[in-house]
């Protein structure tokens, strides 16, 4: 799997999974991602869903399909076509034994800015759609984000509000499907994006990306003793080559994989969407500061 290229799955075809996360079930691994499968036309293609493959290996992925459909025929409905269903992150609940979905809600101009909700018996779906919400009534709106499941499973949504100029992070219900009401501030007007978060030595980093749309910006990484205490800007961690534009690419999520800790990218191609890449690099960590050198392979050992 060659860093900044698309990459195939099992079968030869290009994996649509961007904006994605993965998850461990068992010794599977699930990749859930935005489909784009379609023609780019200005910003964006239209909402085809969101898709699934599985792997056991990471390096070989089985495509499930589209485990939360777009729907075709009501431009009303809040998951048409004509919307915007972006950064699926998915988590899965030990007491309703339930795998949960929350993922980017908007319409076409980004002002709807909402979170929409689904849930799945299975890992591989299909998900029903629950509705949308909106994280708090004092920062209504949401737009890139992702989830955090912490050690003691409270899980914790981290998403871009006040128009992107401050990171907004608000506990889950017991259930996984709604907020507790509970907010936490962080990074205030610093317009962070693309959020990301992993916990190691004791302490929370959180990744993200400057808001240039498509466009590559720089990556900055802060900590924080607590995923609602206060959390510290301090650098990007990005070494080599393109380092001061995250190698052409944008967070989407982490993962580890044999005691090792990747970030994963999106590298966008603002003119064909679908064809947009993906990169997995190493997290490491020296003390508490962060390095995420680039590599030109996932070698996935
Ligand atoms: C990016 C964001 C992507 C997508 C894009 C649209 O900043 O991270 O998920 O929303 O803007 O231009």
């Amino acid at each position: 799997m060659k860093n900044g290229t698309c990459w195939v799955d099992e079968e030869g075809n290009f994996i649509q999974a961007h904006g994605g996360v993965i998850i461990q079930v068992e010794d599977t691994y699930y990749w859930y991602g935005e489909n784009k499968d379609a023609e780019t036309q200005g910003n964006r293609v239209p909402f085809l869903g969101f898709s699934c493959y599985s792997s056991k290996n990471m390096r070989s992925w089985h495509n499930e399909g589209v485990v939360l459909r777009a729907v075709e025929d009501d431009l009303e409905h809040e998951l048409s076509t004509n919307k915007v269903g972006e950064r699926p992150k998915v988590v899965y609940n030990q007491k309703t034994k339930k795998f949960v979905m929350w993922f980017h809600l908007d319409d076409a101009t980004y002002h709807y800015a909402r979170i929409g909700v689904a849930v799945a018996d299975a890992p591989a779906g299909p998900f029903e759609y629950q509705g949308s919400l909106q994280p708090s009534s004092k920062h209504k709106d949401s737009r890139d984000m992702t989830l955090y499941q912490d050690e003691d499973d409270a899980v914790y949504l981290i998403c871009s509000t006040d128009w992107n100029a401050t990171t907004l992070i608000c506990q889950l219900n017991e259930e996984y499907t709604g907020l507790t009401g509970e907010f936490k501030l962080a990074f205030i007007e610093q317009f962070r994006e693309a959020p990301v978060v992993i916990k190691e030595n004791g302490l929370y980093y959180m990744f993200g990306s400057g808001c240039t749309g498509w466009n590559p910006n720089a990556m900055l990484y802060g900590s924080a003793k607590e995923v609602t205490g206060s959390w510290l800007l301090i650098d990007n961690p990005c070494t080599g080559s393109d380092y001061r534009k995250t190698f052409h690419g944008q967070t989407s999520n982490t993962f580890k994989f044999n005691g090792q800790w990747y970030i994963m990218l999106d590298h966008w191609d603002k003119d064909d969407l679908r064809m947009s890449g993906y990169s997995f690099l190493p997290v490491r960590f020296n003390g508490n500061e962060v390095e995420i050198p680039w590599t030109e392979e996932f070698l996935g050992v």
